[in-house]
């Protein structure tokens, strides 16, 4: 099994009612596409509306609790995300990990939460740039993808929902994150083939078909050689991912 490219837009802490527009434009022009699933994450306080106002895009939050309801003032829970119309979560973002403090340990958490509320979820990893000049890079990645992904039980098919379907894992190096930099097709090719390693050791066969997006200043001129290394199965994007033209630009490429 095969899924198409996955092209998702991470609006950060960014939007208000009015880019609603930008995601109706979106939402018409992969309308008329195939071969392509697109999502955008908007900040918490327009997920409802976003769902009211697309239907051919996924919908989606850009973190979640890890417990169901409670008393966790200004959080957020997965079911929560579910109740407002999303169908995926984003887990593990590094400005999350940074803002936030946010371990392994409680991205894997996180992720089991989300799966468990009916969400697909996109767990992020990625190093930093002095990880990348001392040459860890894969080594660190590597690691905080295994302490990360949910458990095998948490992950697995639901009837006749697979894997792939509910997991999807973003490479994005810290260091290319809104720096307009973006690593070398070798090195995200290389990186890509030692996370599907590591999916293929959590999972066995069904983590050969979940995709592993890019992620780190993708725009419409370096989004197609960036969809076609081999490995990558689509892109997180962020600042491009607010405006329709260049979003569209990026999806295209993915088409
Ligand atoms: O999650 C998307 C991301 O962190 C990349 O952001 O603005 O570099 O595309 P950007």
């Amino acid at each position: 099994m095969s899924l198409s490219p996955y092209v998702v837009g991470n609006w950060k802490m960014n939007g208000v009612r009015a880019t609603l527009a930008e995601a109706r434009a979106i939402d018409r022009a992969v309308a008329r596409l195939t071969g392509v699933e697109v999502g955008l994450a908007p900040p918490f306080t327009l997920i409802a509306a976003l769902r009211e106002a697309v239907t051919a895009i996924g919908v989606g939050g850009q973190d979640c609790h890890v417990a169901a309801k409670g008393a966790h003032t200004g959080d957020v829970s997965a079911a929560m995300l579910a109740d407002a119309g999303a169908d995926f979560v984003i887990v593990g973002h590094s400005e999350r990990r940074a803002d936030h403090g946010e371990s392994d340990a409680l991205v894997r958490a996180k992720a089991e939460a989300a799966l468990a509320a009916g969400l697909s979820v996109i767990v992020c990893v990625g190093e930093t740039e002095a990880q990348r000049d001392s040459g860890e890079a894969e080594a660190v990645v590597s690691r905080q993808l295994d302490a990360s992904l949910p458990s095998g039980e948490a992950a697995g098919e639901v009837g006749e929902v697979k894997l792939a379907e509910r997991l999807a894992v973003a490479y994005e190096p810290v260091w290319a994150i809104g720096t307009g930099r973006v690593p070398s097709v070798a090195d995200v090719e290389a990186m890509h083939a030692a996370l599907r390693q590591r999916l293929v050791a959590a999972y066995g066969e069904g983590g050969s078909d979940v995709r592993v997006l890019y992620g780190g200043s993708v725009n419409p001129s370096n989004a197609a050689e960036l969809l076609s290394t081999p490995g990558v199965g689509g892109a997180l994007v962020g600042g491009a991912s607010l405006s329709a033209e260049s979003f569209m630009g990026i999806v295209a490429a993915a088409g």
